[in-house]
């Protein structure tokens, strides 16, 4: 989940490329996606199954099964529950994305055997079991209100996501290439919370996504990676636009029927356990700068580009800055800690950072 980058919009045109000159791009990898995405995607004989993690149904000792899951969830505390509720809708809104992504490669017809609508299909099926999974596990464990958070799925649906790439395809396989490693990190962050709290069923139920969210992230990042290496140009002043525009997580038009800064405070309960913080953004931006060479960029850039280039180079550093700025700031205004009733634990106060 990505919560602020640079403020100012940008109202820059891109020179280097013409969107549906990039699409082109796009559409020209076809082969390229066959030999270097597909084999990103795992055989279903071969992945987990929601069913794998939680107490098997069709068992004579599923009940006493469930009794322990639930004796388990007394144990962790709400806050950790906002967090894994927050995650668990973001998941939910998996129609959204799939739509999403189709616009990036031009997917128009739920036959198509070309690489890249096999690409889509397959990464929407195996995204499909996290909302599932989290949501059974959350189902059973007793500790959320289940309507509410219904309800705020269902509001997330109806209201789509800002993704700021402008129907450009390069800047959504940038968005989304981030969305990967934000939602590995903060998957793998209510993992290792939950083994701290001594229920290890979770931690794998949260491990297991976190693995597919990285195999996700691989394969983005190779777009990303093949744009920059045919195109750097325009790969790069993508870039520095989705940096300038302001990226938001998808979830961000979260509602539950009820507070309307749902999102602000759930992403203040996720900074202050650390399940995704400004810092895990600032160390985003750094890993994607260095791991598809921007730096490097050689001389064939135009001058847009290597504006583009200093700019995207300069700003872990401005990003850190600014977080550093935020928390002084945040420190100063609100020297006692703030707590927020959440509807989804049942309206319980939660502890805040904001
Ligand atoms: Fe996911
Ligand atoms: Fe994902």
């Amino acid at each position: 989940m990505i919560t602020a980058t640079a403020t100012s919009s940008c109202n820059r045109r891109e020179t280097a490329m013409t969107t549906p000159e990039k699409a082109d791009v796009l559409r020209s990898l076809d082969g390229w996606a066959e030999s270097n995405l597909l084999p990103l995607l795992k055989p279903v004989e071969r992945s987990w199954q929601p069913h794998d993690l939680l107490p098997d149904s069709a068992s004579p000792g599923f009940r006493e099964a469930v009794d322990e899951l639930r004796a388990r969830a007394l144990e962790i505390p709400d806050d950790y529950y906002v967090c894994l509720v927050g995650n668990m809708v973001t998941e939910e809104a998996l129609p959204t994305y799939h739509a999403a992504l189709n616009s990036f490669v031009g997917y128009d017809c739920p036959s198509s055997g070309d690489a890249w609508a096999r690409w889509s299909r397959g990464w929407t099926a195996e995204e499909n079991r996290h909302g599932d999974l989290l949501n059974r596990y959350l189902y059973l464990c007793g500790r959320v209100d289940v309507r509410r958070v219904e309800q705020t799925i269902h509001h997330l649906i109806n209201s789509g996501m800002r993704l700021a790439s402008d129907k450009c395809p390069y800047r959504g396989f940038i968005y989304t290439a981030f969305q990967e490693r934000a939602t590995a990190v903060s998957h793998g962050n209510t993992a290792r919370r939950a083994k701290a709290l001594g229920d290890d069923s979770l931690a794998r139920i949260c491990g297991a996504i976190a693995g597919d969210e990285k195999r996700h992230e691989a394969a983005y990042t190779r777009v990303v990676e093949e744009l920059f290496r045919l195109t750097p140009d325009a790969a790069v002043c993508a870039l520095e636009y989705m940096m300038r525009e302001r990226i938001l997580m998808p979830a961000y038009y979260m509602f539950d029927g009820r507070d309307p800064e749902l999102f602000r405070h759930y992403a203040a309960v996720a900074q202050r356990l650390g399940v995704y913080t400004t810092a895990d953004y600032a160390d985003l931006v750094q890993h994607f700068v260095e791991r598809w060479g921007v730096a490097g960029l050689g001389p064939g850039l135009t001058g847009e580009g290597r504006r583009a280039q200093e700019y995207v180079c300069s700003l872990p550093e401005r990003v850190r800055k600014m977080e550093r700025l935020d928390a002084r700031r945040r420190r100063r205004r609100q020297p006692e800690p703030r707590r927020v009733a959440f509807s989804w634990v049942f309206d319980r106060q939660v502890e805040l950072q904001l």
